[in-house]
């Protein structure tokens, strides 16, 4: 049996959707069934544990041989997936695909903390004896929903990257269908680690596309790491995460994120990735 661990989230639920669409009913471990049932539908199959409950996640995962972790942001990050790998483990599970951060920011002395989680969790699960696969996507195009406000109200992103900083996005949605791929075929992928992404571009050409696709043009104002921070933290942020969000701001600056790759997408999921205009289509209401 499959189980997905972050069922609920951007990625989770987009891997969900595939293993579906494939034929599959995996396990959604979840923390909130009704959440649950709200994004992933009243017929999901799903089991409640907590990341941090060795016991509750062993049980949730009880008779799973093939399962996906991605959890999002957070100070524990390295202890709550470690925990899941060990719980996964003691189920019987066979084989973990994780989702993982952008290669240029994950290491043991690496600026974020997330990217300090990622290093752990990936020697981690590379020393469990498990079979394991490692996705490494690209920045995500739904990051852009944090603008959503600002390009609904007054036709603007703002952000602390460069407007012409070559930029390798990818949608979600094609990490699901990459990631439900992976999963179902242990053979092929164990001992992988695949970084992806989609066409790069840059976040002016993004704002453009967006713009073109809302019929309103966006203005696309770069601003400092020191004003994103203050921003961020005037708006009460935890500092971890402000913290962690300046410090892929400033790798990104230097070219962290600007590798494309759009090979994996294109061999293992058998089509071009989803590009920016496709995107801008299909989540059009968050931005008008
Ligand atoms: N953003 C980017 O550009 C980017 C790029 C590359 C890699 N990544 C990596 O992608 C991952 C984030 O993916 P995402 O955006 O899909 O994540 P997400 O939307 O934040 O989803 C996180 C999932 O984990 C669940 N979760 C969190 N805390 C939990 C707890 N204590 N107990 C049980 N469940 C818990 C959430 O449940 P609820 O729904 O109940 O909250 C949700 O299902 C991170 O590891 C990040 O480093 C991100």
């Amino acid at each position: 049996m499959y189980a997905v661990v972050g069922a609920t989230g951007n990625t989770g639920r987009a891997v969900v959707k595939e293993l579906k669409g494939l034929g599959e009913n995996p396990l959604c471990v979840v923390r909130d069934a009704d959440k649950a049932r709200e994004v992933l539908g009243a017929d999901t199959k799903t089991a409640i544990a907590e990341l941090d409950d060795r016991a509750g996640m062993e049980k949730a995962l009880a008779g799973c041989k093939r399962v996906f972790i991605v959890t999002g942001h957070n100070p524990k990050s390295d202890v709550q997936q470690i925990n899941v790998i060990d719980a996964a483990k003691a189920a019987g599970a066979e084989y973990i695909v994780k989702v993982s951060g952008g290669r240029d920011v994950i290491g043991p002395d690496v600026e974020s903390v997330n990217g300090q989680a990622h290093y752990k969790i990936e020697e981690h699960l590379k020393k469990s004896g498990l079979q394991w696969c490692i996705l490494s996507p690209g920045l995500f195009m739904q990051n852009i929903m944090g603008q959503a406000a600002n390009i609904k109200n007054d036709g603007k992103i703002i952000q602390p990257w460069p407007k012409d900083l070559p930029v390798a996005l990818i949608d979600v949605r094609d990490t699901g269908a990459l990631g439900a791929r992976v999963l179902r075929e242990p053979g092929k992928h164990n001992g992988k680690l695949y970084s992806f992404s989609g066409v790069s571009t840059t976040f002016g050409e993004f704002a453009k596309v967006i713009g073109e696709t809302i019929g309103k043009p966006l203005t696309y104002v770069e601003i400092t790491l020191e004003q994103a921070e203050a921003g961020m933290k005037s708006r009460n942020m935890p500092d971890w995460l402000v913290a962690h969000l300046v410090s892929i701001a400033r790798a990104g600056g230097k070219g962290a994120f600007s590798h494309e790759n759009t090979q994996p997408i294109r061999d293992i999921v058998g089509r071009a990735p989803i590009t920016t205009k496709q995107f801008a289509q299909d989540f059009k209401g968050a931005f008008s």
